[in-house]
């Protein structure tokens, strides 16, 4: 029986096959956009033709973008990494040495302190009640004159090493050397300074250094 119908069979096949194709032959119109949208893709490839000339413009720009991000994430990282480090570890040692500084002796200060004496010890008197720093005719006051005192300092007592030495103990020390009498002015009577004998204990380690240092800006040019 199978045999009587494999034409049968065979035929209907065929048939099934011709339908199949004829459905698809109906909207053959769907080729040409089919064959236009392979046309369209291939302009890329075309371009193969060009490629030559086409193909750097391409990579150059797919090579701008990766090249761009990693310029901006290395600079950016880098320095914001290494700058907030270095940055806040000299703040430190710059206010550490600030306090350490002050005290540095300074002449502004010793200015200060020569003319107007310790705000919190008006007891005490002041340097400018018995030394002019100006140069004047007549001198009323009981001390030498101090204008070019930081030119005599190193020249008054040879057994000081130093103006800056001899200034210091002309203070806390006024009898270990005595200025000379000047004609009828008399700094000294029996071996004691007329100064002002307690500068030592009234003045601290620091006022002393600014005083010696305002007097050694006290030259006679
Ligand atoms: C009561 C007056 C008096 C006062 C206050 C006084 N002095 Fe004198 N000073 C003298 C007399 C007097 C001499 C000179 C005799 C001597 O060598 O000590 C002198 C000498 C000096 C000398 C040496 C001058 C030189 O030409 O070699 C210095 C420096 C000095 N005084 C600094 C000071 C300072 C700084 C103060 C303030 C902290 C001060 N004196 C306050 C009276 C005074």
């Amino acid at each position: 029986m199978i045999i009587k119908h494999a034409p049968i069979l065979l035929a209907a096949l065929l048939m099934a096959v011709l339908a199949a194709c004829g459905t698809p032959a109906t909207p053959a119109p769907e080729f040409p956009p089919t064959l236009e949208l392979p046309s369209r893709v291939p302009v890329l490839p075309t371009a193969d033709s060009r490629a030559e000339a086409t193909a750097p413009a391409a990579p150059t720009a797919v090579a701008v973008e990766p090249t761009r991000p990693p310029t901006r994430t290395r600079p950016s990282a880098t320095p914001t990494i290494t700058l907030i480090p270095p940055t806040g570890t000299p703040v430190p040692p710059t206010e550490t040495p600030t306090p350490s500084a002050t005290p540095q002796p300074d002449p502004e200060r010793g200015a200060l302190l020569f003319a107007n004496g310790i705000p919190s010890k008006p007891e005490v008197p002041t340097c400018a009640s018995c030394h002019y720093v100006e140069i004047v005719e007549v001198n009323d006051l009981v001390g030498p004159v101090m204008h070019g005192i930081a030119d005599r300092a190193a020249r008054r007592d040879p057994n000081e090493l130093s103006a800056a030495a001899y200034l210091r103990n002309s203070i806390i020390l006024p009898n270990k050397y005595l200025v000379p009498n000047e004609g009828d002015k008399i700094y000294a009577v029996g071996g004691m300074s007329l100064m002002h004998q307690t500068y030592a204990d009234e003045l601290t380690p620091d006022q002393i250094n600014d005083l010696v240092a305002y007097m050694l800006t006290l030259r006679a040019q």
